[in-house]
């Protein structure tokens, strides 16, 4: 202890002595490597690669994921397959960035009741996906999936679909304020089958238009969820992808 209270070392004794001091300094060391890790991702390009074929989510689509919310499927199912061979044999392209870059708040989930969704766009018919819904038993005899046979029975309530829209925008979703102007014109008209559908699909390219839980007669909360559930992973083409083709 010679060099006490003279060398610079010796100033370490205030944190060796106050808790408090330590717990401050700890903080701040932590902030840097944070800071060092975590900034850089904001900025860097290469965080979310460009991937062609993602678009912001119809309206319909974007109702649709406002019931899965509402009902809770997410406590059963994630969206995220994780680039693992079994995952990736049994679900198809694992996940990408870009993937749920408009999804606000993401649905990768944390818990698999029931398997991953990220891809089970286009994996059923829409009957199958309607019956599913009324009752997961009546196609799946073993499902321990619970019922939600009000889907269909319950029209949409849209009134807020242009506001909802907005929010998105604020938070970072590239609607534009078109799209939003149009928001119950292209609900209606994705839920339709035959409909004119030229400015919905040069809108959001790819969009499924028809009416998808076979009631023509109203658009339902089954119309919407359906038309979320068929598109899931369905944007993106990943025989292009594989090729390397469609990366920038
Ligand atoms: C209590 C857990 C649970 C909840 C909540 C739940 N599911 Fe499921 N889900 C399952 C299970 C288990 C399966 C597998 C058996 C089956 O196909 O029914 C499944 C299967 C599915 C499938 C078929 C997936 C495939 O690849 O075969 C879809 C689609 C689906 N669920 C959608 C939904 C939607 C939409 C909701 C919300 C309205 C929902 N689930 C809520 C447990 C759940």
């Amino acid at each position: 202890m010679a060099a006490h209270g003279n060398s610079i070392w010796s100033k370490h004794q205030i944190f060796e002595k106050h808790s408090y001091w330590l717990m401050l300094g700890i903080l701040v060391m932590i902030s840097i490597g944070g800071l060092v890790e975590i900034a850089p991702l904001f900025y860097l390009k290469s965080t979310i690669e460009k991937v062609e074929g993602m678009r912001p989510y119809s309206p319909l689509e974007l109702a649709g994921r406002s019931i899965y919310l509402r009902e809770g499927c997410y406590n059963c199912h994630s969206q995220m397959i994780r680039p693992l061979r079994d995952e990736v044999e049994r679900y198809g392209h694992y996940s990408l960035a870009a993937e749920s870059m408009y999804d606000r708040p993401f649905q990768w989930g944390s818990k698999r009741t029931g398997p991953d969704l990220a891809r089970v766009g286009g994996k059923y018919s829409d009957i199958w996906q309607l019956e599913h819904l009324n009752n997961p038993r009546a196609v799946v005899p073993a499902s321990i999936m619970p019922s939600y046979p009000w889907l269909a029975k319950t029209r949409l309530n849209a009134k807020h679909i242009a506001d909802d829209m907005r929010v998105q925008q604020i938070l970072g979703v590239p609607y534009t304020d078109d799209m939003i102007e149009k928001a119950q014109e292209d609900l209606k008209t994705q839920g339709t089958t035959d409909a004119d559908a030229d400015g919905l699909l040069k809108r959001y390219p790819k969009a499924q238009v028809r009416d998808f839980d076979g009631n023509v007669a109203e658009i339902t909360e089954a119309d919407a969820l359906i038309a979320y559930l068929q598109m899931l992973g369905a944007l993106v083409d990943f025989k292009l992808y594989d090729n390397q083709a469609n990366v920038r």
